[in-house]
């Protein structure tokens, strides 16, 4: 009782700190609470909570009270890369074929990232100098694909291969969502250097040890041994 009225008539230093240390402790009692979802008090809510509308959440702004919105007709989102204009159709393959060119710069760099590519996305295939030797076919799990440096692909564009590696070809499969658009056009400049090569493989008849003679003989051992490295 003493303590009260000390308290009330008479704020000494000892009956102040007595004060404050009653009204914190009751406040932290009081602040606790069963519910767990309950955030309790927060301090400047707007930093936990941004008054932009989240991702995917309704929105009563819009009609369809939607908030992801499409890209305004005509425009392109910044960062990126160009639609690709040629339809999934043999005017379109025609057309890349006249009119798409690389347009990233023929240099060493991009030159060498075409190769390392080439030897993830192609190589299996296509084999290491393209001639469609690739270690699927000689293991007779594949049809050999046609050599880039015969008579069928060595003069092919460029714009038709990326139209090819964008949608896939018959037997080969689209690899537009493995390989972006500059990925793409890095891989064909180094395609490019392989049609230059010359020469058919004659993939018709190959058994596994055939195939990979073939592969051993005309496989620059410079080649064969990065791509047994690259295989570890
Ligand atoms: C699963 C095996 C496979 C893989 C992987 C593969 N290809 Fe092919 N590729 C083929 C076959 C089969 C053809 C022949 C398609 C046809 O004309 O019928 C072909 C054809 C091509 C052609 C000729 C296209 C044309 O317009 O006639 C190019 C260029 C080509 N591939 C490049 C690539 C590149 C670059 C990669 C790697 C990004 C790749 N391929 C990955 C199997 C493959």
């Amino acid at each position: 009782m003493k303590f009260r009225i000390n308290l009330f008539r008479k704020m000494t230093k000892t009956n102040l700190i007595y004060f404050l240390f009653a009204f914190g402790l009751v406040t932290m009692i009081w602040s606790c609470n069963d519910d767990p979802k309950l955030p309790g008090y927060e301090y400047m809510p707007d930093m936990y909570r941004g008054a932009s509308y989240k991702q995917n959440s309704s929105n009563p702004n819009f009609k369809d009270s939607m908030t992801n919105r499409n890209p305004v007709a005509g425009t392109i989102a910044r960062n990126q890369p160009f639609p690709f204009p040629y339809p999934h159709t043999n005017e379109g393959y025609e057309l890349a074929g006249k009119e798409l060119m690389n347009p990233l710069p023929k240099d060493s760099i991009n030159m060498a990232e075409g190769q390392r590519l080439f030897g993830i996305f192609c190589i299996h295939c296509h084999g290491p100098e393209g001639k469609g030797n690739g270690t699927i076919v000689a293991n007779g799990k594949f049809p050999p694909p046609p050599s880039y440096s015969g008579s069928q692909l060595k003069d092919l564009p460029e714009g038709k291969m990326f139209w090819t590696v964008t949608y896939g070809k018959n037997l080969m499969g689209s690899h537009a969502s493995q390989l972006t658009q500059d990925e793409r056009w890095k891989i064909i400049m180094y395609v490019q250097t392989l049609q230059k090569l010359g020469g058919d493989v004659k993939t018709t008849d190959s058994t596994a040890t055939k195939t990979d003679k073939v592969m051993a003989d005309k496989t620059p051992a410079k080649t064969t041994t990065k791509t047994k490295a690259k295989g570890k």
